[in-house]
């Protein structure tokens, strides 16, 4: 069971510009980051993170829409994520969620397209990839309420400790970024040190939220592997244990 390897469990690296595709996942490998999933954000990028999906061995999807895409959300959109969901690269529903701090025009419709994107994930018993900003409480009731499975992942996570430990208590998932690397995050780093390492997921949100020593240039996948020994840091435990328990936490719920 050594896992020595880490996962990217929400990368846009379809979104990176300054890279290829090749690069990325050349860069990648040569950081022992084995396994990417990229979510899809607007309509348009579902084929694309799809076809991504479908051409490297390595690279896996969420299909969604992000909570400030919503307007896009129409009939159409179910049936494509429906018959794609078929494939066994498409490992949840993502990036779904609410966001209060782009926008606070259209609160309503956020919420029926997330609650319309649970629902899909519960027929097709795929995790969901949750996106909440400015928005813990509302997002965390439309969750208690309406997913089925507790196959939840509170991606970029920037709650409290006492949020994540009821979003724990829920049996969901936690994914911290390289916010945590950031010299003043100190709700994020008290987060990593307190978390059951067993509900522990990395992800780097790449091309954004570069962790630092390279905070101000593009992210990618490659750069997981600061936000892994940040978080080793905070624990008094090796790299060795965050990379193992995190890559066995990606694989058991997104069944990969
Ligand atoms: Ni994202």
């Amino acid at each position: 069971m050594n896992k020595n390897y880490l996962i990217d469990t929400h990368s846009h690296i379809n979104m990176i510009e300054n890279l290829s595709i090749e690069e990325i996942l050349k860069n990648a490998a040569e950081n022992n980051v084995k396994k990417i999933i990229v979510p899809a954000a607007e309509a348009n990028d579902i084929e694309v993170v799809f076809e991504l999906s479908q051409k490297y061995e390595n690279v896996y999807c969420y299909l969604g829409i992000h909570p400030s895409e919503a307007k896009d959300w129409n009939d159409k959109i179910e049936e494509k994520i429906r018959s794609l969901a078929k494939s066994q690269k498409v490992v949840g529903i993502g990036e779904i969620g609410l966001d209060y701090y782009w926008d606070k025009s259209f609160i309503d419709l956020q919420k029926e397209v997330f609650i319309k994107q649970i629902e899909i994930a519960n027929e097709l018993n795929l995790p969901v990839n949750v996106h909440d900003r400015d928005a813990h409480r509302d997002t965390f009731d439309i969750l208690k309420e309406h997913n089925k499975n507790s196959k939840v992942i509170m991606h970029c996570f920037s709650g409290s400790p006492e949020f994540a430990n009821e979003c724990i208590k829920e049996g969901w998932y936690i994914a911290l970024g390289g916010v945590v690397t950031f010299k003043n995050a100190k709700k994020m780093k008290e987060v990593a040190s307190i978390i059951p390492l067993e509900k522990l997921l990395l992800e780097t949100d790449a091309p954004y939220l570069t962790p630092v020593p390279h905070r101000g240039e593009e992210n990618q996948p490659a750069y997981i592997k600061f936000v892994a020994e940040e978080i080793a840091g905070l624990r008094g435990i090796t790299f060795e244990e965050v990379a193992q328990i995190t890559t066995q936490n990606a694989e058991k719920i997104l069944s990969i």
